[in-house]
């Protein structure tokens, strides 16, 4: 499968159209962001990460059930999905405070929650990003009920199979992004599951193996990639 003309270029991939009207090529990016851009820079061999990162835990999921856009494996950074059309909403799933979180409700990093936080941003550069609710997302009719009630079942049931996937791995899942869209009238799992969009936390140490090393210059951040790729995937390199 050949890449055809380019469809999208976000901060972190490129989108390509291919032959199959089908699917889609994803071509991962080694470019950096945080703080609504402010912060730019690259993450050597983050590319290859979040392909083979995400490629497993989507293969894991699926094990498990649970629909993705994932087809294969095309090159280290890059993958074929389906082509799905993309609901403009970020959902986050919590375990433990962190991050937005703990800054906006005033709790200390690390504590943990009682039962799993799922949130809702709306997907837009110009506004940040900001937080809505699902009245919101049916006013604005960016996915209907039934659609929002299927989201947030999948949400949680990814929390659960991820929770315990990364725990085997000494891996404690503290908070990561979903995106969803429609196929073939159906919601699925789209995007990437990597440390650019999960918070992970070694489970002795609790040392901070994902994007916030780079957030918040706290250096080894290829190192920390790499580490997670390993735990993950078993492959050493
Ligand atoms: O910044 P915040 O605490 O809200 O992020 C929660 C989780 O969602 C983190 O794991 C973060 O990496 C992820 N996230 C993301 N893309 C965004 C916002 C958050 O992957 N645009």
């Amino acid at each position: 499968m050949t890449k055809g003309t380019l469809l999208y270029e976000g901060k972190a991939k490129r989108v390509y159209e291919t032959k199959d009207k089908d699917c889609f090529i994803v071509s991962y990016k080694t470019d950096a962001t945080a703080f609504d851009g402010k912060k730019k820079g690259s993450i050597e061999g983050k590319d290859r990460v979040n392909n083979l990162m995400s490629a497993r835990l989507f293969e894991v999921l699926e094990e498990k059930g649970i629909e993705t856009h994932f087809v294969k494996v095309l090159e280290e950074h890059e993958m074929v999905v389906k082509r799905l059309e993309i609901i403009p909403v970020e959902v986050i799933v919590r375990n433990v405070a962190a991050g937005g979180m703990a800054k906006k409700l005033g709790l200390k990093e690390g504590t943990p929650l009682g039962k799993p936080v799922v949130e809702y941003c709306l997907k837009s550069d110009e506004l940040s990003d900001p937080m809505i609710n699902e009245d919101h997302i049916e006013v604005l009719e960016l996915a209907d009920k039934e659609e929002i009630q299927t989201i947030r079942k999948m949400a949680l049931k990814i929390n659960q199979v991820l929770k315990a996937f990364f725990l085997e791995r000494e891996l404690n899942l503290v908070d990561f992004k979903l995106e969803f869209g429609r196929y073939q009238g159906r919601v699925i799992l789209g995007d990437e599951i990597s440390p650019d969009t999960c918070r992970l936390w070694d489970l002795k140490s609790g040392e901070r193996l994902d994007k916030d090393r780079f957030r918040r210059d706290l250096g080894a951040v290829e190192e920390s990639y790499l580490e997670v790729l390993k735990r993950v995937t078993g492959m050493i390199n």
